[in-house]
């Protein structure tokens, strides 16, 4: 009964919208209120919001109805500024603790945090090449070959669009795999021995190269639309690939990442060369990879390409397993590296 009540007193104080002061947000079942009264913020939940609110909607009756004739004389302007006043609701009413970065500013990024960070292994084998030796290997390195051309063709050495671009695609496997073997975990009732972090981990360390080659160039509106069709197109080849042949998926990464480490080192060469300039480190990446502050693009390149032969080392590895005639899972997947 009292739930009923509360329910119905919450459906007229929705109703009232942010009339009085009080701005409401609900979410399914729940909902999360802030009521404002001078300068205090009273932060409540369920029902004991819900009669704050009430008791608050009562008591400003009358000031509500004369607010909403002002209102209406105030015209658009009182709108938009009120508009700008409303608080988005905080998650459940708790609001996330302050985070800091070592140096004690403010941390600016809500897209990672702190302890997601890392630095890169600069310590990792660039030259390493997988050699081609069975079947389905020789078919995932001449399908890599093959689909360079177009790109070389493309891009010639204009490597940071490049970039860009094959990160667009680079986040695709990672998450593509990671979503299969999720499902395949709940299908079998079994572990996956850590291989869906490590290749969500993966994707998410490329999308977060994405991020970064953003800040440094701007995608023009047909590079846009090549990304859709590319991604429509890979995203479900990928998919179907990894349904018939895992082994083969993984390959083809693997090929693809020694490919990206290729690039990557090109890059680096126009950089040292001064054919690009050696601007400084975007923000986001100097945070993400703890970057000194003075780190500039050729940094940046640097740990982007020991991400990219780490991601050619898991994805060989992965394909290696499955070549066994094993499952991933009986494998240790190397997650935390990145
Ligand atoms: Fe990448
Ligand atoms: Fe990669």
């Amino acid at each position: 009964m009292n739930h009923l009540l509360a329910r119905s007193v919450l459906k007229h104080v929705i109703a009232a919208g942010n009339c009085g002061g009080i701005h409401l947000s609900s979410s399914g079942a729940a909902a999360s209120a802030r009521v404002f009264d001078g300068d205090s913020v009273v932060k409540g939940h369920g029902s004991s919001m819900v009669l704050i609110a009430w008791r608050r909607m009562m008591s400003t009756a009358a000031e509500s109805s004369s607010a909403a004739v002002e209102k209406k004389s105030s015209g658009a302007a009182s709108e938009k500024a009120e508009k700008d006043d409303v608080i988005v609701s905080s998650y459940w009413g708790v609001s996330r603790p302050k985070i800091t970065k070592e140096d004690g500013t403010e941390w600016p990024w809500n897209c990672f945090m702190p302890w997601e960070a890392y630095r890169a292994d600069l310590s990792i084998d660039l030259g390493k090449h997988h050699v081609p030796k069975t079947f389905i290997d020789k078919v995932a390195y001449r399908t890599v070959k093959l689909l360079r051309i177009p790109t070389d063709v493309f891009f010639q050495r204009r490597y940071g669009c490049r970039a860009m671009m094959l990160e667009t695609v680079a986040a695709v496997p990672g998450m593509v795999g990671g979503m299969l073997l999720h499902l395949r975990s709940l299908r079998k009732f079994q572990q996956s021995g850590g291989w869906i972090k490590a290749l969500l981990e993966e994707a998410e360390n490329e999308r977060m190269h994405l991020m970064t080659m953003v800040e440094l160039v701007q995608p023009k509106w047909y590079e846009r639309l090549l990304v859709l069709t590319v991604q429509g197109v890979f995203f479900n080849a990928f998919f179907v690939l990894y349904l018939m042949s895992p082994k083969l998926a993984h390959r083809v990464v693997g090929y693809l990442e020694e490919e990206a480490v290729h690039s990557y080192t090109e890059y680096l060469k126009d950089i040292e060369s001064g054919a690009i300039e050696n601007v400084p480190a975007p923000a986001i990446a100097i945070d993400y990879w703890r970057l000194p502050k003075d780190a500039t693009l050729k940094d940046v390149i640097i740990v982007i390409r020991a991400d990219e032969a780490h991601h050619r080392d898991v994805n060989h590895f992965a394909s290696d397993v499955h070549f066994q005639g094993k499952e991933l899972r009986e494998a240790a997947a190397p997650v935390g590296y990145h």
